[in-house]
This record gives structure tokens, C-alpha cells and sequence, in this order.
């Protein structure tokens, strides 16, 4: 293992490392020391080529939070490397540490609508709390990662090579991507006439990158920023709903069990408005419904073109995996169709602003 008091600024001796959590990109593992206690992660430098500029955002958000909240277990801090920079490199690959986040609790899965809300606002506050946070200073992490019709340019080169002519086996959810294909620049284009704000975005905002309290079961802390990145607040909201708001798994073959749950849709939209109602202008409340329709719906062609292209970027279990994980998007984006003016009018009564 590695020499971690020598590599980076722990005030004593280390007793043990472990694999901790059930992260799936980076490797984590839990260091006890004599002084305390350390989260130790391999980053995962395939997906994240640029390290660099990844430790750059994570350094300048994290010590931006904790110049407002000085409670160690509210913020993520940076353990430093001994050569004074914020990650070591070796021949296994790029290592960083972090505080231990004392008495928490990470949960894995959206069981209640309760524990759905305390994620939101979790989400919700991080946004408030870099809303004067120059976005444009961060590097974006991965390129393009929410740019819709970006998306649907790479899903229409993949229907151009066809590689292993499954696209004639697919032709409804080709014909379902392309009718909505119109949709897909909306808030991009909003963006750059300025309509809509850059923000701080997280980017990953499941339920297990929120520490919750283990007594209060109250949000303690956001975690795994590898993909904080200039963005749209509604990009962030829209992928919570989309992975939380569904009756079904993103892989369910009947569909029938596959519905937009319209009370988990208000309950995370409560907790993110009390967290960051206040601070987000009219313009993007509009548009949450939009970014939860336009992330699921970008979700579902990302599937269907990793389908087509056989199966190359996302990992499947069984026969035609990814076009079930499309079918399951596409069916939620159908569903949100039908309850737009709803979601709208949920934003509105909770907002009491539009
Ligand atoms: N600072 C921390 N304190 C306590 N637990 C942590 C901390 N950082 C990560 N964890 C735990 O490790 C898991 C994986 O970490 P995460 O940064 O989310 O990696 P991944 O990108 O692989 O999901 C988390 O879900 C959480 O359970
Ligand atoms: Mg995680």
C-alpha cells in the first residue's frame, strides 16, 4: 500500500486502510489513523482525463464552502499532499484524501419521499451556497456532459454507421428520439441568449453523494464532486427526477410498472426550492420541468446510441441492456409529456413566484 503519512499531510500514524462504500467510478477506501479517520480514493483517471482541472474545481468549491461553514463535517476538505498540491500521482494511477465525514449515513436508494426531499434540499442549499461562485472558473470536467443536441449529433452518426445493423430492430425509439429532437437546444439555446444563468452544478446528484446525519437524518454533506462543472440549475434538478421520480428501475422490462411519480416529483422539488427557491430566477423555475423532460429524455438516447454502437460505453448484464435502460427513459419522458402543466403548476404553488 502506499506510504500515506509520507505522501500527504496526516499529523500521525496510519493504522488501517480498507475498501469503504459502494462508489462505483473511483476507488474509495476508508484510512484509521491515530489522529483520526481519512476517505482515501483512486480517481478514476479513464473517465476523468484531465485530473488536473478536476482537483482544481473540487479545491476551489470545497474551500469556498468552508470559508462560510467551518463545521468539518458540513464540507469536503482536501487533505494536502506533502509536496503542497492536492493530489499524488504514482505508477497506480492519481490518489487523493479527504476528512472523514464523522457519524454519517449514505443511503442508497430512494425508499421514501421523505428521504427523496432531505436529498433535494441538500442539492438544492449546494446551489445556493455557490450562487456567487464565478462559474465560468471552472473547468468542465467532462466535455459537453449535458449538451443535448450534442448528444443527438453523436446518436445520429451512430445511426449513420449502424455497425451491427440493429437500428432496423429499433426503428420505434429511433422514430420517439427524433420527433422530440426539436426540444433538445431549449435551454441550451436559453443559455446563450442569456436568459438563463451559468450555475455551480453538481452533476451526479443521487442519493448516495448526500452524507446524511446519522441521529437527525438531516443533510450533512454533499460528496463526490468530481463532476461539479459550470451548468444549468435545471440540468441538476432534472436527472434527480429522472432517476427518483419513476415507479420502476432504470432497467425494467415491463413498463407497465414504469410510471412518472408525480408525489416524488413534488417532494424533491420542495426540498430543492427550500434550499434554493429563493436564489434561482424566474426564468429557470420555469424551466425545471423542461430539465427534468430534457435530461431524461438525453438519457434515453445515450442509451439507445450506446445500443446501436453495441454496447460500448455503459456496462450491461444481459441482452439488449441498454435499449431496455432507453425504453424505461423514454417511457417516463411520454409520461412527463402528458403532466407538464402539473410539474409547472407544483414549482408554482411551492415557488409562490411564477
Ligand atoms: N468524506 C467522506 N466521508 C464519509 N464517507 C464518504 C466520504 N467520501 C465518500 N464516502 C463514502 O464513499 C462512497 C463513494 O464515494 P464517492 O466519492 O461518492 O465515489 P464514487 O464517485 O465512486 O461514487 C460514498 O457513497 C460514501 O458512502
Ligand atoms: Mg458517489
Amino acid at each position: 500500500m502506499l506510504n500515506l503519512t509520507g505522501l500527504f499531510a496526516i499529523p500521525g500514524s496510519v493504522e488501517k486502510v480498507e475498501p469503504y462504500g459502494n462508489g462505483h467510478i473511483n476507488q474509495t477506501y476508508l484510512v484509521t489513523a491515530d489522529c483520526g479517520r481519512y476517505i482515501l480514493q483512486r480517481i478514476n483517471d479513464s473517465i476523468f482525463t484531465d485530473v488536473d482541472g478536476l482537483m482544481h474545481n473540487i479545491h476551489a468549491v470545497t474551500e469556498y464552502l468552508a470559508a462560510s461553514d467551518p463545521d468539518p463535517r458540513h464540507v469536503l476538505r482536501i487533505v494536502p499532499a506533502r509536496d503542497g498540491g492536492t493530489y499524488i500521482r504514482n505508477d497506480k494511477g492519481c490518489w487523493r484524501l479527504y476528512n472523514f465525514i464523522e457519524n454519517s449515513l449514505c443511503l442508497e436508494k430512494v425508499g421514501t419521499a421523505q428521504d427523496f426531499e432531505t436529498s433535494a434540499f441538500a442539492f438544492g442549499d449546494f446551489q445556493r451556497r455557490l450562487k456567487q461562485f464565478p462559474a465560468s472558473t471552472l473547468t468542465e470536467t467532462i466535455a459537453r456532459f449535458h449538451d443535448t443536441p450534442d448528444r443527438y449529433r453523436i446518436f445520429r452518426e451512430a445511426l449513420e454507421k449502424d455497425p451491427l445493423g440493429r437500428a432496423k430492430d429499433v426503428q420505434p425509439e429511433i422514430e420517439f428520439a427524433l420527433e422530440r429532437e426539436k426540444d433538445a437546444g431549449i435551454m441550451m439555446g436559453m443559455l446563450k441568449k442569456g436568459e438563463l444563468p451559468l450555475r455551480v452544478t453538481h452533476n451526479d446528484t443521487k442519493l448516495n453523494n448526500v452524507l446524511l446525519d446519522a441521529e437527525t437524518r438531516q443533510p450533512l454533506c454533499v460528496i463526490d464532486l468530481d463532476t461539479v462543472m459550470p451548468g444549468l440549475a435545471g440540468n441538476d434538478f432534472g436527472d434527480s427526477i429522472r432517476f427518483g421520480a419513476t415507479t420502476g428501475a432504470e432497467d425494467e422490462r415491463d413498463l407497465s410498472k414504469v410510471n412518472f411519480s408525480m408525489p416524488f416529483y413534488e417532494a424533491y422539488a420542495r426540498g430543492f426550492l427550500r434550499g434554493c427557491g429563493a436564489d434561482l430566477t424566474s426564468a429557470e423555475l420555469q424551466t425545471l420541468p423542461m430539465g427534468a423532460k430534457l435530461m431524461t429524455l438525453e438519457c434515453g438516447v445515450r442509451f439507445l446510441t450506446d445500443h446501436i454502437l453495441g454496447d460500448t460505453y455503459f456496462r450491461i448484464h444481459r441482452e439488449n441492456h441498454n435499449l431496455d435502460r432507453c425504453r424505461t427513459q423514454f417511457k417516463l419522458v411520454q409520461d412527463m409529456e402528458g403532466r407538464m402543466d402539473d410539474m409547472l403548476q407544483v414549482i408554482s404553488r411551492l415557488s409562490g413566484r411564477i
